[in-house]
């Protein structure tokens, strides 16, 4: 395996999907966190930083367990690193690079820039830039603003790069990436099909005759883990959805309906009358989600008592969530799949098949697992469901007015062609009612306003530009068709300031 060590940059995960998808496996860990014995590793790549070299505050690490023991390539501070700690000078000075640049003087016989021809499109991104290089540091490509774009050391298989060969507008980034992989002598042996069969080997190794149980969702993670466990250890694996009243429109139905043929035990749990009860009277944001969450631990706990002897809790975690939860530099988004403190309340031991795969390596697993498109590139969907967008007191009158809005947006989406190229959409509605007139009755009715917006990992987002027809059509048929809604809006605001989220 190739280990990234993170210094805190925002491409540092997009490193690693690239070695994935180029069909090596990797990990990424914190930069100080490097464990010399592990001798799985065949080479290390220096992430990038939001810090100068120069910075107190800067990542700093001791590199001799690794320089001249592994192939490495430092990227972007990472190489600059390199420099600053071998005697070299890294100044902010007035060769700044941000954004397009062009590789000139390529060095065409070093390895790493095999195949690289002249005028290759980088993509930059720094403000200090290398200034001066130690001894036996020798230049292998330059663009026209700064002199050492890339360099090798001589007499060790060390690299630096300035640019960024993980973002997409690097063109040749992922040859670079290719020729280092190809020095470290990768086996390129990370596919689908084998992390498929290699890990229904080690579920069954791993759980023998055990019983398993998983909170389905319909979401993409916790299918994938459910179709995947079922393959290793059939009906030993239960898998438990409930219905909180807080579903999309004929959600339920769909999602049992959807996984039928791919011969899962699953236990459907109406639980709407449940949720609605304890929700009765609630208006504030965190105290709806509080009670949403303690309720499903509840009615998951009331049905898992009812199997016998079940002693696994199974989770659709993915990477990213592991990676979050490691880093010492990273920014927190909320955990989606980790059931607060149910396993050990229950006394369970924690089954999760999925840790080590990006989420666009789950959707290629779910895939070639034979699960259907439409469950596998599913918009992402919030734990708390409808229940946080009906701002303010949930009814179940309300949740029936925005299943049908909701189910209308979403269902043209999909007849439009707009689905995929919108990240994630829903409808809210506003506690607040409007005058309106139909027919030559004045109406006094409630709005609602229709979110969607493009993402990449819901930490930023912005409105999705959705054709001005599209959105007529959809004001239109909901007004006419969902009774008790006059009004329409479309919500610019992109985040941050504002969140994907109303509540
Ligand atoms: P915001 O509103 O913070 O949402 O921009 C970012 C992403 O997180 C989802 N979201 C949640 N997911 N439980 C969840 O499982 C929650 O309480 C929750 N709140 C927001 C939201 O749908 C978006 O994808």
């Amino acid at each position: 395996k190739i280990v990234i060590l993170d210094f805190g940059s925002q491409t540092t995960q997009l490193i690693g999907r690239r070695l994935r998808e180029l069909n090596v496996y990797c990990e990424i860990i914190p930069y100080n966190k490097f464990y010399p014995k592990d001798n799985l590793v065949i080479g290390v790549i220096l992430s990038g930083s939001p810090f100068s070299v120069k910075d107190m505050k800067a990542f700093k690490t001791d590199l001799s367990f690794i320089r001249g023991k592994y192939p490495l390539l430092g990227i972007c501070y990472g190489a600059q690193y390199l420099v600053h700690v071998s005697g070299g000078k890294v100044d902010k000075g007035d060769t700044r690079e941000y954004g397009r640049a062009m590789l000139t003087s390529i060095k065409k016989v070093d390895p790493l820039m095999k195949n690289i021809a002249d005028y290759s499109q980088v993509w930059m991104s720094h403000g200090d830039t290398i200034t001066y290089m130690p001894k036996h540091f020798t230049v292998i490509a330059s663009t026209e603003n700064v002199q050492c774009a890339a360099y090798h050391i001589e007499g060790e298989k060390t690299w630096g790069v300035q640019f960024h060969p993980e973002v997409s507008h690097t063109e040749i980034g992922m040859r670079i990436l290719d020729n280092f992989l190809t020095i470290c002598n990768a086996k390129r042996d990370w596919t689908s099909t084998n992390f498929i069969n290699s890990t229904i080997h080690q579920l069954q190794a791993h759980l023998g005759n055990d019983k398993v149980i998983l909170a389905l969702s319909g979401g993409v993670d916790s299918s994938v883990s459910a179709v995947l466990i079922n393959k290793a250890i059939g009906n030993n694996l239960t898998c438990i959805f409930i219905d909180n009243g807080l579903l999309r429109k004929n959600e339920f139905d769909k999602v049992l309906k959807g996984y039928e043929h791919l011969g899962l035990n699953i236990v459907g749990i109406d639980a709407k009358d449940y949720f609605y009860r304890e929700l009765a009277g609630v208006k504030g944001p965190e105290k709806k989600r509080k009670i949403i969450g303690k309720g499903f631990i509840y009615i998951f706990e009331q049905e898992a008592k009812k199997l016998k002897d079940i002693q696994w809790l199974a989770q659709g975690t993915i990477y990213p969530d592991i990676i979050e939860s490691l880093s010492i530099t990273g920014t927190t988004i909320k955990s989606h799949h980790n059931v607060g403190g149910l396993p050990e309340k229950m006394n369970l031991k924690l089954v999760e098949p999925l840790r080590l795969l990006f989420k666009d390596e789950v959707r290629y697993v779910g895939r070639e697992l034979g699960m259907e498109e439409h469950l596998i590139m599913r918009h992402p969907f919030p734990g708390p469901g409808l229940g946080i967008r009906i701002l303010g007191e949930i009814t179940p009158e309300k949740v029936r007015i925005l299943q049908e809005a909701d189910n209308i947006f979403v269902s043209r989406l999909y007849e439009w062609n707009l689905y995929s190229y919108v990240w994630q959409a829903g409808v809210v509605l506003l506690p607040i009612k409007s005058v309106g007139v139909m027919g030559d009755e004045r109406t006094y009715e409630n709005a609602v306003v229709l979110r969607a917006v493009t993402s990449t990992d819901a930490m930023t987002a912005d409105w999705a530009r959705l054709p001005y027809d599209f959105l007529a059509k959809i004001s239109n048929e909901i007004i006419n068709k969902v009774k008790g809604v006059n009004r329409v809006v479309y919500d610019i605001s992109s985040k941050p300031p504002s969140t994907i989220e109303w509540e």
